[in-house]
């Protein structure tokens, strides 16, 4: 199968392509085509692929292009791994917010918001040309961030999609580790909304381990999510650090005043790390890497992708149409919970009923997302403002307003209808 990656030239990618390397029994992979419009960043980063793969004995070969088409023509399968924008619209989505009081965030709040309209109408066009020149029954994983919404968007267009987060596969894999046992013998009661879950159940071989876990690991634990370890007895779950951003939305923005950005200490690390990709001696991927937040993002992409192509039927936690799964949701959100992957794509497994401290808060959450996605594919200032003024982290109507004007005064050379 070609694998294409949309996003090729991130300095993501190594992390990706070990996975791929590491895990070829799995995913056969016979042709692997990176596809980015910056080429000299692209081919630094080709070059280390190419690398990583050699060493690790694979066959296949893999090239780069800044060709879309030339990309994905006969693909089984597209990665979309893109930032539009780069790393310094990142930061101004997480500065401009804080002026109203609200989080700076690339994901979660008005910057979230601002990432999406950015990034929706370019992955609607990838994925037309995907639709056009790919394999006809090809795979569109999306990485790209915000994934509820562009998983949606992709979803809505018709598109063979799923979303993927490595929040979940992060957890699993942290939680094996402790327990001395494999990854795919711990399964995760995980739900919610792309960067808006909990895990209310982990099982190892079936059975119920959390309420342990939190009583002997409940302070590394809440450490680990930089939220109150009360809390987390209080809920009997573990929410994945994005919940910080609404359990201590003030005490963040506090915090976030006057700090460097997530996105300018990513900026820092990213030349560094290409300066490390330059090296032609360079053949496996760097352990500064790890600092991402990406993390096990190539073991969850090979695992779906393979699940998937190989219609294995097994459980992983991907970003799916909600289709009743949780009830007070329309069956055409967008969810992140355990599903069953095969040939026919990803389906939920049944849930059981979701308590209302996290139903209302996701409610609200999916509801800010469908106007999100209106505000993405059809503009106007006005359909900004509403998915604003009902952003659970927003909600008045003077800051809704004025950061109607910060985002649009931000994001003016991406918005074409501005
Ligand atoms: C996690 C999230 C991703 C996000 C990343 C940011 O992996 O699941 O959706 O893109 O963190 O990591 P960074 O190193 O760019 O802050
Ligand atoms: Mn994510």
């Amino acid at each position: 199968m070609k694998l294409t990656i949309v996003g090729g030239g991130s300095t993501y990618t190594p992390e990706l392509v070990d996975g791929i390397a590491r895990l070829r029994d799995r995913l056969p992979v016979t042709e692997l085509v990176l596809v980015d419009p910056v080429a000299d960043r692209l081919a630094l980063v080709g070059g280390l692929a190419a690398r990583i793969m050699a060493a690790q004995g694979h066959p296949a070969p893999v090239r780069w292009t800044s060709d879309l088409k030339d990309g994905v023509e006969g693909a089984g399968a597209v990665l979309l791994q893109l930032r539009i924008g780069g790393q310094a619209a990142r930061q101004r989505d997480e500065t401009w917010p804080l002026e109203c009081g609200c989080v700076g965030q690339e994901t979660t709040g008005a910057g979230g918001l601002a990432k999406a309209l950015r990034t929706v109408p370019v992955v609607l066009d990838i994925a037309e040309q995907v639709r056009q020149h790919a394999a006809p029954d090809a795979w569109i994983i999306d990485f790209t961030n915000p994934v509820g919404i562009v998983t949606r968007a992709l979803l809505d267009a018709g598109h063979r999609a799923v979303g993927l987060c490595n929040v979940a596969i992060g957890f699993q894999r942290r939680f094996a580790a402790g327990a001395g046992v494999a990854p795919e013998r711990v399964a995760l009661d995980h739900f919610g909304l792309n960067h808006l879950t909990w895990i209310r159940g982990v099982r190892i071989d079936g059975e119920e381990v959390l309420p342990q876990l939190l009583e002997q690991r409940l302070d590394e634990l809440a450490e680990e999510i930089e939220l109150p370890s009360p809390l987390l007895r209080r809920l009997g779950a573990i929410p994945s650090y994005y919940l910080r951003y609404y359990y201590q939305h003030d005490a963040v923005v506090q915090e976030q005043r006057g700090a460097e950005t997530r996105g300018a200490a990513v900026a820092a690390m990213e030349r560094q790390l290409l300066a490390m990709y330059a090296d032609p001696a360079l053949d496996h991927k760097p352990e500064l890497l790890a600092q991402r937040g990406g993390a096990f993002y190539s073991e969850a992409a090979v695992n779906l992708l393979a699940s998937l192509v190989a219609d294995t039927g097994d459980v992983q936690v991907a970003n799916v149409r909600n289709n009743g799964t949780m009830p007070f949701l329309g069956d055409d959100a967008v969810i992140e919970v355990p599903a069953v992957i095969g040939a026919g794509g990803a389906v939920p497994l049944p849930l059981a009923p979701v308590p209302a401290r996290y139903a209302g808060l996701i409610a609200h959450a999916s509801a800010y997302e469908e106007l999100a996605l209106d505000a993405a594919l059809h503009g106007g200032r006005d359909r900004v403002f509403d998915a604003l003024l009902t952003h659970p982290l927003v909600g008045q109507y003077d800051q809704a307003e004025k950061l109607t004007d910060l985002l649009l005064r931000e994001n003016k050379d991406y918005l074409e209808w501005i």
